[in-house]
């Protein structure tokens, strides 16, 4: 008898465990993902700014559920696809759909399509949130969330476990230093004082969201923004050395994110900040021999025109859009995110993530 209901405790042990197996699998690996950057993360919140930075029209979103809604590519954008990666059964919801209650837990994107480190980056496009305004409007949910869970500490406690994603730096060179005809810096600055400026303003916005309780923090570097559709088409009137010349002017900012990010994990003991080497995959992307019949020079849709980066409303989309690296004449399929995304959740060479990748990240 004693030995049929030990029997019986031990098998109800196991169902209890699996059962509570079965929950974990259902919740994300961190209880929240917090967005910041540009267009390769913004998925809304420039569709009321007045700019031509927006994508909340046809054919943008053709491969999405929803169809237009922001995300300036086909279908899901790196934000999206680190949260599906993470767990996250919805995606983060932009701060301009002014998300509330229980649903700011999970985390906002504050992302916005043509920001930049600097205030003026891409101003010449209209309006847009710049990264120290994304930064504000987060100071804006923090102090909901403390209200939320009744006080700083929990608050303090709750926003360490969070994830906190930053894309941004590209709209510094292509919507700033690489146009001399709206901007003056690149007059004003060599590439190296340029990059280490850049880096220094990061820095400080890095270190406020810091004291905004982030302590799990994914930096992303630059692209090879010198053999972008829209600049290779530029290039063709310019010279034949101008993609070299502009991946070897990004290349300077990569480099000291990466020191900014060795510096960082050795300053705030607390904080974990890894780096994610997205030239690195550029090159393996292109140069892997199962995407050898990827397109990786020309957009996916007809432009609104010649040095455009939007696609045509009314124009023609190309039929199979995982043959294609580029949508619009600036930024990856989702094809082409799933590969960067995987790649920074999951590093399958030592150079995609320094000093470990999101996955690892996410356990810590
Ligand atoms: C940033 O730019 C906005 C206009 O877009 C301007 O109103 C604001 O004063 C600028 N802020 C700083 C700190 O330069
Ligand atoms: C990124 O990876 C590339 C090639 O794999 C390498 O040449 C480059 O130095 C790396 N960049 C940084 C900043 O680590
Ligand atoms: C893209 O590259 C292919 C070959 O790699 C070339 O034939 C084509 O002309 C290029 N297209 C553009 C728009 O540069
Ligand atoms: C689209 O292209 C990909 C990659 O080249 C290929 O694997 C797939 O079969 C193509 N799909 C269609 C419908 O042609």
């Amino acid at each position: 008898m004693a030995c049929q209901l030990k029997t019986l405790l031990v098998l109800l042990f196991f169902l209890l465990i699996s059962n509570l197996q079965h929950c974990v699998n259902g919740i994300p690996q961190v209880p929240c993902l917090f967005i910041f950057g540009d267009s390769l993360s913004d998925n809304g919140n420039n569709n009321n700014l007045v700019t031509r930075a927006k994508a909340n029209y046809q054919p943008y979103g053709i491969d999405f559920p929803e169809g237009p809604t922001g995300r300036f590519t086909n279908g899901r954008n790196i934000g999206d696809i680190i949260a599906e990666l993470l767990g996250f059964e919805n995606y983060i919801p932009p701060f301009a759909s002014a998300p509330e209650g229980f649903e700011i837990l999970k985390g906002v994107n504050y992302a916005s399509g043509s920001a930049g480190i600097r205030n003026e980056s891409g101003q010449h496009l209209g309006n847009r949130i710049s990264l120290d305004r994304q930064l504000q409007n987060h100071q804006y949910t923090v102090s909901h969330i403390i209200e939320m869970l009744g006080g700083n500490q929990r608050a303090t406690m709750y926003l360490s476990k969070c994830m906190y994603s930053i894309t941004i730096g590209s709209n510094d060179y292509l919507s700033n230093y690489f146009l001399p005809m709206f901007y003056p810096t690149s007059q004003q600055y060599t590439p190296e004082q340029y990059a280490k400026l850049l880096i220094q303003q990061l820095t400080q916005q890095v270190m406020t969201l810091y004291r905004y309780g982030a302590r799990k923090v994914v930096l992303y570097g630059l692209g090879q923004l010198g053999s972008i559709p829209i600049v290779l088409s530029l290039c063709g009137i310019i010279s034949s050395s101008c993609e070299d010349s502009f991946n070897k002017v990004v290349q300077l900012f990569n480099d000291r994110l990466l020191s900014l990010v060795a510096d960082l994990n050795k300053n705030l003991w607390q904080a974990k900040f890894i780096f994610i080497n997205t030239t690195s995959m550029d090159l393996e992307y292109t140069s892997s021999t199962f995407q050898g019949s990827m397109v990786k020079n020309a957009s996916c849709c007809e432009l609104l025109g010649f040095g455009q980066f939007q696609c045509s409303p009314s124009g023609y989309v190309c039929h199979n859009r995982s043959q294609y690296m580029f949508w619009d004449a600036v930024h990856p399929t989702e094809a082409a995110y799933e590969f960067y995304g995987g790649r920074a959740y999951r590093a399958q060479s030592p150079t995609d993530a320094y000093p470990f990748d999101i996955s690892y990240l996410a356990k810590l």
